[in-house]
């Protein structure tokens, strides 16, 4: 009898060993401790053992519970931490590969070369302005001093919403606004989308953006605009550049000029960009014609001005050299990704 118990006690003990698995620990305290195991029967039957044998027995089986007991414990503790273990190294995180790039997203290049004209003349010290879209034609014509029958008035060039009323067809309508608002002194660049009825090719779109430049103080001269748009040029496009005014007409501005700079791919040798003369047109420029201040009505003895207005898809072009407008509003990121900001 008590080598029996002996021998159960160590096929429990090695049973309960050999369980590496919490499933099979368990699976073993059923075989052992459980309602059908031979211990629980034996424990049960102490009852019917003759009374001089009861103590004894009863107290080895007890302890022999205990014992098997406190094995499954511990056991129960070594498959637990042995299991963490496992998991921990399963769920390892390795902190020095390369983590999930997240794309992010940049300005468009045309906002890019926006932002940088309006930089360089927020440096100067001028205020942003702006108007609307769709504008009166006395502020897009008659008030930039644009008669009846100038062609840039005619069907082809204007998209015409009302009588009276059209997509503006540049910047310059902000000039006239602008004069009405504000007393001079007045430094304002007006950066916008203009419309024309051209129909879309490598270098037209009938909807593209301008920046119209337009100062009135006390005694500007040429020469003002002149300092000014040089210093704009040599921001925009390098140090080296140098500027040349030709003569030019608009109806707004007179004299009236056109702006070239010398050309940033040859410096002025002569190459494809500049079409072999070394110069690159970049904006139209003037000094306010008198009339145009005098219908708002300013002083001209006293307020002289000068205004200019750039192409923004002009500027970008040159600078970056695409071979296509429609590049630019065709949103493929293949191109896009090439100017990262
Ligand atoms: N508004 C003219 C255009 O769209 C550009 C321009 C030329 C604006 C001369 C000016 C200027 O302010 O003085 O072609």
């Amino acid at each position: 009898m008590a080598d029996d118990l002996e021998q159960l006690l160590r096929d429990a003990r090695e049973r309960i060993q050999g369980a590496s698995l919490r499933a099979a620990l368990e699976e073993a305290r059923v075989a052992i401790l459980g309602r059908n195991a031979e211990l629980t029967q034996r424990l049960r039957g102490i009852a019917q053992l003759p009374a001089d044998q009861r103590g004894a027995i009863g107290k080895r089986l007890n302890e022999v519970r205990l014992q098997i007991e406190a094995a499954i414990a511990e056991r129960e503790q070594q498959v637990a931490a042995r299991e963490l273990a496992e998991q921990l190294e399963r769920d390892r995180i390795d902190v020095t590969l390369p983590g999930a790039v997240v794309p992010r997203g940049g300005l468009h290049v045309l906002t890019q070369t926006r932002r940088q004209i309006e930089d360089i003349f927020i440096g100067l010290g001028y205020q942003i302005a702006e108007g609307p879209e769709i504008e009166l034609e006395y502020n897009n014509f008659t008030a930039l001093n644009i008669p009846d029958g100038h062609p840039a008035k005619g069907e082809t060039d204007t998209l015409w919403i009302a009588p009276g009323v059209c997509l503006r067809t540049h910047t310059s309508p902000v000039q006239a606004r602008t004069l009405r608002a504000q007393e001079p002194p007045i430094y304002v660049i007006v950066p916008g989308r203009v419309y024309r009825r051209d129909t879309p090719d490598a270098t037209h779109s009938p909807i593209f953006h301008q920046v119209e430049g337009l100062v009135v103080d006390r005694g500007i001269t040429l020469a003002d605009l002149k300092g000014t748009l040089a210093y704009f040029a040599r921001s925009l496009f390098g140090a080296d550049r140098e500027t040349r005014f030709r003569t030019s007409f608009f109806p707004f501005t007179e004299p009236s000029v056109e702006v070239d700079v010398s050309c940033f791919l040859c410096a002025g040798d002569g190459c494809g960009v500049c079409k072999q003369s070394g110069w690159i047109e970049i904006l139209g420029a003037g000094q306010v014609d008198p009339n145009v201040l005098a219908m708002v009505g300013l002083d001209t003895d006293e307020w002289q001005g000068f205004a200019f207005g750039m192409g923004i898809e002009r500027i970008a072009f040159l600078k970056h050299g695409f071979p296509d407008l429609r590049l630019l509003y065709d949103n493929d990121l293949r191109f896009l990704e090439q100017f990262p900001a």
